[in-house]
């Protein structure tokens, strides 16, 4: 049995303060507090957030505050930084952070042989970069498309980063290849000439059933093409640079990265090695700049007034105290619609986790349901049950003040509605309002009745005024970090994942069952809903 996680002083303060947030609500603390806005907005340089909207109050900061003392929080930010092995599960560091400290901004606490190695995999991977860079300016047919073959950690940084930067005049086409699924795979090769494809395979442990098979079907394409021996082309990137060479691809393309660089974390590496090669290392660089920006904000800012700090608060408040299921992600920006597969990949990974640091069950509620879309895509979907379902759902919208096109009435248009929405869900309309709109047009009671927004929903608004390497960089820094301080709060490890291991490897029992003649086979190890479904597989 572990000890709790948080003491009944501070839980009963909580509560006590739940209950009053519950009847009192958010629009009231405007009232009450004039300064509101500016009390509860940080300006990280990068970007602007104003969290005024949400049930924030110095009640809530205060109570934090003490609990921060008693987790010692700041003891265990300083353990990240120092390398402790805060991975407990895996006995492993998270150093990640060590790969954008490009400006050396003298926060980082790491002995010199793990700075050593921060700064070697860094030069490997520029020096790759700059060696295909060379290779592909000498090839007789320009490189037109590459295959980023990865899953998870290993694919969805890298997208986000190559969709939200690219050029859009870029002639260079990133293809990102995942899932075991081959529909995806066979519309990739159909738009893909072999002459001009390049193939990059990305996996941290090279072990990935999904990106191996996949890797092997790409190498079949270029055989078929008459490339007789395909992986020598191939490039890899790893944190286990012999299983990429045991599985054929030459050590010189091989590009490796520590261990203590998590999957999902590791963006900042050589993992998004393909989204540099279109953007460019020196863009790539500023995106590393941009997050260690808002490291040295997390690292040294106090707590009162740290915004990664207080949105976790945030999140941590409500699924524990406000009944809280789901959090939902908004980028008014179309250049950020991976961001949202992303940030659930950070965050669900990390935190959806049932036991302790010390393996006993937890004690409190941790991740809630990461989920959202583009705006104004939303809108017209899922903005229903933000505004008028039955579920308390605090969200975050994400807008862009300056485009990157000319077309300024299409961008005024866009953050016109991402304001509006973030209004429409606090402010409500009851049904004075609603008489009042309606008193000449004759509708019935029923659907005023139906037209009546109980608002009181919380959201965040984070503005960036422009979308840039550096903000981007800066954002997603900000995010990882939020997820440390929640999995700190909640005295969980965030830095494993056992919890995806054992469908694995169930999927490698299941698939010989699929073939005929097995089905006494699969009686003694599957549930009847299971076998049945076999079955019905098998027989179809
Ligand atoms: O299945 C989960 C996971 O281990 C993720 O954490 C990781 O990002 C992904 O698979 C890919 O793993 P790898 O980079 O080792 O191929």
């Amino acid at each position: 049995m572990s000890t709790p996680s948080i003491s009944t002083a501070i839980r009963n303060s909580l509560e006590i303060l739940a209950i009053s947030d519950k009847s009192t609500g958010i629009k009231a603390k405007f009232g009450d507090d004039l300064n509101r806005v500016d009390r509860y907005s940080l300006d990280f340089g990068q970007f602007y957030m104003d969290m005024s909207k949400t049930h924030i109050s110095q009640e809530l900061i205060s109570i934090y505050m003490e609990f921060a003392d008693e987790i010692d929080f700041v003891g265990k930010r300083e353990a990240l930084l120092a390398g402790e092995r805060v991975n407990n599960s895996e006995n492993r560091s998270v150093l990640h952070t060590l790969l954008r400290d490009t400006e050396n901004q003298g926060i980082s606490m790491s002995d010199d042989d793990v700075l050593a190695q921060a700064k070697a995999s860094k030069a490997q991977f520029v020096d790759q970069y700059h060696q295909i860079q060379g290779q592909l300016s000498k090839r007789e047919h320009s490189i037109k498309d590459i295959i980023h073959v990865g899953i998870g950690g290993s694919s969805l940084g890298t997208q986000l980063v190559f969709e939200a930067l690219k050029d859009l005049n870029s002639s260079i086409k990133v293809h990102f290849i995942g899932n075991i699924d081959a529909h995806q795979l066979v519309d990739v090769l159909s738009q893909c000439e072999l002459a001009s494809t390049l193939v990059i395979g990305v996996s941290k442990t090279f072990t990935t059933a999904e990106t191996l098979q996949n890797l092997d079907s790409i190498a079949s394409w270029f055989k078929t093409g008459g490339v007789s021996n395909p992986l020598a082309h191939f490039f890899g990137v790893t944190a286990a640079p012999s299983k990429a060479h045991d599985y054929g691809i030459p050590a010189n393309n091989v590009v490796s990265f520590p261990n203590w660089v998590g999957g999902r974390y590791s963006v900042w590496s050589s993992v998004s090695l393909s989204a540099a090669l279109v953007i460019g290392i020196e863009k790539f660089e500023e995106f590393l700049s941009g997050a260690a920006a808002l490291d040295k904000h997390f690292y040294t800012q106090n707590l009162e007034s740290n915004g990664c700090f207080l949105a976790a608060m945030l999140d941590h408040y409500y699924v524990n105290f406000l009944d809280v299921k789901s959090r939902a992600i908004f980028a008014y920006d179309y250049r950020l619609r991976s961001l949202v597969d992303y940030l659930q990949q950070l965050e669900t990974e990390s935190n959806g986790k049932d036991r302790q640091r010390d393996g006993g069950p937890v004690d409190q509620q941790t991740s809630p349901v990461v989920w959202g879309g583009v705006g104004t895509d939303v809108q017209h979907s899922v903005f229903q049950m933000l505004h008028q379902g039955t579920s308390l759902i605090p969200s975050e919208f994400i807008l862009v003040r300056d485009p990157d096109h000319k077309l300024i009435d299409h961008h005024q248009e866009l953050l016109a509605n991402g304001l509006a929405q973030t209004a429409a869900l606090l402010e409500g309309q009851d049904k004075a309002q609603i008489d009042n709109i309606h008193a000449q047009d004759g509708l019935t009671d029923l659907a005023k009745k139906a037209k009546i927004f109980t608002g009181e929903r919380p959201s965040t608004t984070i503005l960036l005024d422009r979308l840039t390497p550096k903000t981007l960089g800066a954002l997603l820094a900000f995010y990882e970090h939020r997820t440390f301080c929640f999995g700190v709060f909640a005295n969980i490890n965030s830095y494993d994942q056992m919890g995806v291991e054992l469908g694995k490897r169930l999927a490698t029992q299941v698939k010989p069952l699929l073939e005929s003649g097995q089905a006494q086979k699969s009686a003694e190890v599957f549930d009847p809903s299971t076998l049945s479904l076999l079955n019905k597989v098998r027989n179809s």
